[in-house]
């Protein structure tokens, strides 16, 4: 009989598809499988022909692009000179993708399709979870995981007299945790210390702490949304930059919330402990995110994403550790395939944090050993932010436009995005981590040609970037669209906007003020009124059409709006103007940045 050993590869850029990878992995391993789970990257590609089976698990980033730890090994997958030798490897493709964005789930299928190209069977049909489904990821995830186990265990049965039970799961925590009985010498925590480095080269291992220099509200104090414009000195780091990039940001949790979490499940903050690795698939966190030995107060600090909205697997841990008769079967249901409905309700839909959850559950929350928190709790992501300046005009500073994140649900406590809160309550002089990452959007082409920028809202953060380096190149040529809701309230760079306008540098087409009337006006209905403008630009003088921001409907009306001034304008029909989009998305010449 073929060796029971059950690889498992993960691609994910913020901890979801790694997540799913474990959980397949525990499955397995509750079979019997010998199992490994790595990030593909970390998996060698020439071992890949001699690998029996495979389970991949991707997600997708930026626009339809690979996370980050799955580049290096999608990249030696595509090499044309590969041979189709992979006809020994069975395998199974398993995407997390959000159909609110135009390439769903494109990695995914572009895997599936390229191992088959290289001769590896599927043994299961792909499966592509939607974040975007009622259910979430799990609608398809959950059945998906079933589907494979059982077609595992067909495929390759226990040897005779083996007997596997589902009553047996026991998760052990990754970590094992030392007490230690001394208090750290340098109180300093890691977020405060730069990690050394070699000038300029910066990634999320080895973030810079750029210092704030200026943390400004940028809307009125009455608007309904506090957006910060904030400056950041990076005047030692080396760093450079270029418009479109974007920068990753890692955040803490506010001290407020700390205490909440440490009162609650009676820790000492002040506690010394050491982390040692108790499962070999993992590794230590690095040393920029939480040092070792810390104390329980970093760790809560700096590393615990106990703000987050939990994913399946923290039911699961609950469920073993839970004792009480009443929260047990409440989280066993919770972690089963038929309570999706009601972990929906509970969690997903209102949006129910960690904490609230262990607070829900406290009889459970109070048995958790130590070292299970580093595995109910993810590592903190850090968040993306589109640079708002021009290295080449703004020099030594780093500007960024960031939307404070709070909304209602339907519990009490407003919902607050960890990092948009954590950079807002910081005063200047603070340190903050952070790290320049290639954007999406690429202005190199443009040279002098006209550019069309459509950046409603924060979506503008990008192209002031873009502007500011043309006046430094003294190239004009610039249009703007903007879109907010209120002239006097969230009207961002209105006062710059005006300035350059007057030295000829920039033209800022009547701004789409949503509420400011009766009837909603949006970016696009801009677009359609100055249709003569964006033709003559993008048709006549060869020119760019850029648009950045909110990824909702956005976007899909944007290029609506494009079709029609195409069609009004240059006068063509429909599937023309549909045809020219296309081929203006080929050519570079139409690109875009947005997010959800
Ligand atoms: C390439 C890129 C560039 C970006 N540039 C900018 C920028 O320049 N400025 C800027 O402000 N943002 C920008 N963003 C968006 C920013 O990264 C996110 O808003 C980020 O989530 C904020 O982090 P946070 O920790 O405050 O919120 P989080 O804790 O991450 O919470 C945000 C999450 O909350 C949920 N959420 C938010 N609002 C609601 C709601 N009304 N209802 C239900 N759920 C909701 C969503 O799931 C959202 O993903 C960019 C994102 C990307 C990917
Ligand atoms: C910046 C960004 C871009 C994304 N782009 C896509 C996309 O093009 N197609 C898609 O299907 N999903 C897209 N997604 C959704 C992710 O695939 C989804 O959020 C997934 O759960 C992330 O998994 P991870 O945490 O393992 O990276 C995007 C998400 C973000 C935050």
């Amino acid at each position: 009989m073929m060796d029971r050993q059950l690889v498992i590869l993960y691609g994910s850029q913020t901890g979801t598809a790694m997540d799913l990878a474990k959980r397949i992995r525990k499955q397995g391993k509750l079979r019997h499988f010998s199992t490994s789970l790595l990030a593909m990257n970390d998996f060698p590609i020439h071992r890949l022909a001699s690998t029996p089976l495979v389970v991949f698990v991707c997600s997708v980033t930026g626009q339809g692009d690979e996370p980050d730890n799955m580049k290096t090994f999608w990249r030696a997958l595509r090499r044309r000179d590969l041979p189709a030798v992979l006809d020994d490897v069975q395998f199974a493709v398993l995407g997390i993708g959000d159909s609110s964005y135009q390439n769903f789930n494109i990695t995914a299928i572009r895997l599936d399709r390229r191992l088959r190209k290289l001769g590896a069977r599927p043994f299961v049909k792909i499966g592509l979870a939607d974040e975007s489904h009622d259910h979430g990821i799990d609608f398809v995830a959950d059945p998906w995981i079933a589907q494979l186990m059982d077609t595992l265990m067909e495929k390759f049965p226990l040897p005779p007299g083996q007997e596997f039970s589902l009553q047996d799961e026991t998760i052990q925590p990754s970590f094992n945790v030392h007490f230690l009985s001394e208090k750290p010498v340098e109180n300093k925590s890691w977020s405060e210390k730069q990690m050394p480095r070699k000038s300029g080269l910066y990634d999320a291992d080895h973030p810079f702490q750029a210092t704030l220099i200026s943390n400004k509200r940028a809307t009125a104090e009455d608007h309904f949304q506090n957006v910060r414009f904030m400056k950041f000195d990076l005047a030692s780091s080396g760093m450079s930059y270029a418009p479109g990039d974007t920068v990753n940001v890692f955040p803490k949790n506010l001290p407020e919330a700390v205490y909440e979490l440490l009162t609650f499940l009676e820790l000492d903050g002040d506690q010394l402990i050491s982390l040692s690795i108790n499962d070999e698939d993992f590794s230590l966190p690095p040393h920029c995110r939480l040092s070792n030995p810390c104390t329980i107060r970093e760790a809560a600090t700096n590393y615990w994403d106990f703000q987050g909205v939990p994913r399946k697997s923290f039911f699961e841990l609950l469920t073993q550790i839970a004792q009480d008769e009443r929260e047990k079967e409440r989280l066993t249901e919770f972690a089963s395939a038929a309570g999706a409905n009601d972990l929906f309700d509970y969690c997903f839909r209102p949006r129910r944090n960690a904490l609230e959850i262990l607070q829900d559950f406290s009889d459970t929350a109070k048995r958790i050993s130590l070292p299970y928190f580093f595995d109910l709790f993810p590592p903190i992501q850090a968040r993306a932010f589109s640079i708002a300046s021009s290295a080449r005009y703004h020099k030594d500073e780093l500007h960024l436009l960031v939307a404070v994140v709070e909304y209602k649900t339907k519990l009490h406590r407003p919902r607050k995005g960890l990092c948009s809160n954590w950079l807002a309550s910081l005063q200047p002089g603070r340190p903050v981590p952070l790290w320049v990452k290639k954007g999406t959007i690429k202005f190199e082409q443009t040279k002098d040609k006209p550019v069309v920028m459509v950046g409603p809202g924060t979506g503008v953060a990008p192209f002031r970037s873009f502007i500011y380096e043309r006046v430094s190149l003294a190239i004009g040529n610039s249009i703007l669209f903007f879109g907010c809701r209120n002239k006097a309230k969230d009207f961002y760079f209105e006062e710059e906007w005006k300035v350059l306008q007057g030295e000829g540098f920039l033209t800022v087409l009547p701004p789409a003020f949503s509420r400011d009337q009766e009837e909603k006006v949006y970016v696009q209905d801009s677009i359609r009124k100055a249709g003569a403008v964006v033709v003559k630009a993008l048709v006549e003088d060869e020119g760019f059409f850029y648009l950045a921001g909110s990824a909702n409907s956005m976007p899909k009306e944007v290029e609506a709006a494009l079709k029609t001034v195409l069609c009004q304008h240059a006068d063509m029909k429909e599937e023309e103007a549909l045809e020219y989009i296309k081929q203006l998305v080929s050519e570079g010449r139409y690109q875009t940045e947005t997010w959800s």
